[in-house]
């Protein structure tokens, strides 16, 4: 046994037999944080936190063998008094021979009072959200209240690579400054805390009073199910309902819910992603849930797995038509490879979807709501104001996300948008626009456009972007090959390209540290991708052609 860092500090740790170690952090310990130092290259232990002779949490971790990529904490206050026990086991292939005591993990493990938080990724974006620290996926839950849009996702709190889920808190008034608040759901008996929704219940039909937020989500262990928990304070905090798991299948991948309000029948809807195919349901309550129908099979992309559903109704602009829009995020399937948000229109009768021309999803054929590698999980708002259906998606694509080039946090939100319906060709059309905040925020530029031209962002370090827009075969494709940092995936440099369905007379640009996203004609047809270049791209270069 041996004892640690400085004698005020009460950490011993004990290798045991197998690659197992015993860290014990003494009653008397007033540190407010564990500090874990982490190694991504080192394949993960798990780790279970033991507190008298309960376990209160299980974790995995890469922690460091040969370097300490970076520190991230595990906060033991609220254990303060009682002695906090972690039984690390370091699967086989992790310890490769070596000798335990010999990980570096053990000499540099510390006990702190703070952790420092403040930017250290000069690729951080400036107005896009990003975690504080650590790994973030899907957003979750969103939706918005006197004033306030919050917006929930998917935390991986020990770490820059996905793990240990959690659901992380954000709030913004404007949609472009985002204020960190502490996480609303960690993992338990059931599971992991994986993607979900939340709705504003203002008729308290759950029975946890008028206006309570109700979010659902997936647990997921060996099996995932979908458990309910609720907020009375507007979406800080939630408890979980004891009745948990309230949805259950006999399906592996079975998640992802979106609940909400469906006037028409006077009942909530439920749409739930089940391999591939969605699963619809209606309920009173938000509690008991009843299977009308099934959507899928034999539609759009199977490539992979589906994900991430939403299904809304909007007008077609242009017309006094509505229809419902089924949002069906795929991983992997995706137009340019990789993740990515497809979409089916047709309509819905409070139990059924039906798409109206089943000739433009039959054959693997596919629409896609962004054309850019780095558009997923997309979901909207509930509760929006004026029956906006405002949307965000996660700014990455599972082909490369756990191994872009920033440490101290991975991952950004793309920018709001509000999706619309547009007829091109006698066909209907999903577009994305900015959001209206957006509008004179100075973020963005746009470019009149007559014919094909090609337009090119370039910084100082001779690195470039270019946009190109082909009016003989109606493409906008955007080649990130020279933007910067590209190597860390072979799946990264390539060539983005999207059909155009109307001549382009205009391209918007949103350029920030690591993205660019490009909406022509202010959203018909989106293009949204990451970069990783060595300054920020500053110039705009217009070529006709
Ligand atoms: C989509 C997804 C979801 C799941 C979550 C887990 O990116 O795979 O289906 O709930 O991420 O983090």
């Amino acid at each position: 046994m041996c004892a640690l860092s400085s004698p005020a500090q009460t950490i011993d740790i004990e290798q045991l037999s197998g690659g197992n170690t015993l860290v014990r952090i003494g009653a008397d310990e007033k540190s407010k944080y564990l500090l874990l130092p982490i190694e991504e290259k080192a394949p993960e232990a798990s780790v279970r936190v033991i507190c008298g002779n309960d376990q209160m949490r299980t974790l995995n971790l890469r922690l460091a063998l040969d370097k300490v990529d970076y520190y991230v904490p595990f906060c033991i206050d609220e254990w303060r008094g009682r002695e906090v026990k972690l039984l690390t086991r370091m699967s086989v292939d992790r310890t490769n021979g070596r000798e335990v005591e010999n990980e570096i993990c053990w000499s540099k493990i510390r006990l702190s009072d703070s952790f420092d938080k403040s930017n250290r990724e000069k690729l951080r974006p400036a107005f896009h959200h990003t975690p504080e620290y650590a790994w973030m996926n899907d957003p979750n839950g969103m939706f918005y209240l006197d004033g306030e849009w919050h917006l929930y996702y998917q935390w991986g709190p020990y770490g820059s690579m996905w793990n240990n889920m959690t659901w992380a808190h954000s709030v913004s008034r404007d949609l472009i400054h985002w204020e960190h608040r502490p996480e609303v759901l960690k993992p338990d008996a059931l599971g992991a805390i994986f993607s979900g929704s939340c709705v504003v219940d203002h008729n308290n039909t759950a029975g946890f009073g008028a206006g309570a937020v109700i979010a659902l989500y997936t647990s997921a262990a060996e099996v995932q199910t979908q458990s309910l928990a609720y907020s009375t304070d507007g979406g800080n905090t939630f408890i979980k309902y004891e009745g948990n798991p309230i949805l259950t299948a006999d399906i592996a991948d079975f998640r992802d819910p979106n609940m909400f309000w469906n006037d028409e029948i006077g009942k909530w809807n439920l749409i739930l992603a089940c391999g591939q195919e969605m699963r619809i349901y209606t309920s009173d309550n938000l509690i008991e849930w009843t299977e009308d129908s099934r959507f899928g099979k034999s539609y759009g992309n199977h490539e992979g797995v589906w994900e991430c559903p939403d299904l809304f109704k909007l007008p077609v602009e242009g017309t006094d038509q509505q229809k419902w829009v089924l949002i069906c995020n795929i991983n992997p399937g995706g137009p340019n490879g990789g993740s990515a948000t497809q979409y089916f229109i047709g309509d819905f009768d409070g139990k059924k979807f039906t798409v109206d021309n089943v000739d433009r999803y039959i054959d693997g054929k596919a629409l896609w709501q962004d054309y850019g590698k780095d558009h997923y999980a997309a979901v909207s708002f509930s509760n929006a104001p004026d029956g906006r259906h405002t949307m965000i998606a996660w700014m990455s694509n599972w082909e490369y996300a756990n191994v872009v080039p920033t440490m101290q946090y991975r991952s950004a939100n793309t920018i709001a948008r509000e999706p619309f319906l547009y007829q091109a060709d006698g066909e209907i059309f999903l577009g994305s626009r900015p959001s209206p905040e957006y509008d004179g925020a100075g973020l963005d530029q746009t470019v009149k456009v007559k014919g094909s031209c090609q337009i090119l962002l370039a910084n100082q370090d001779g690195e470039q972007f270019a946009i190109n827009y082909d009016q003989q075969t109606m493409t906008l494709s955007c080649d990130r090959s020279r933007s910067g940092q590209i190597d860390f995936s072979p799946h990264f440099n390539e060539v983005a390209t999207a059909p155009v369905h109307r001549k382009l007379s205009s391209i918007r640009i949103f350029i920030d540290n690591s993205s660019i996203e490009v909406f022509g004609n202010n959203g018909e047809v989106c293009l949204t991708s990451l970069v990783f270049p060595s300054s920020t791209f500053s110039e705009l270069i217009v070529n006709k052609r």
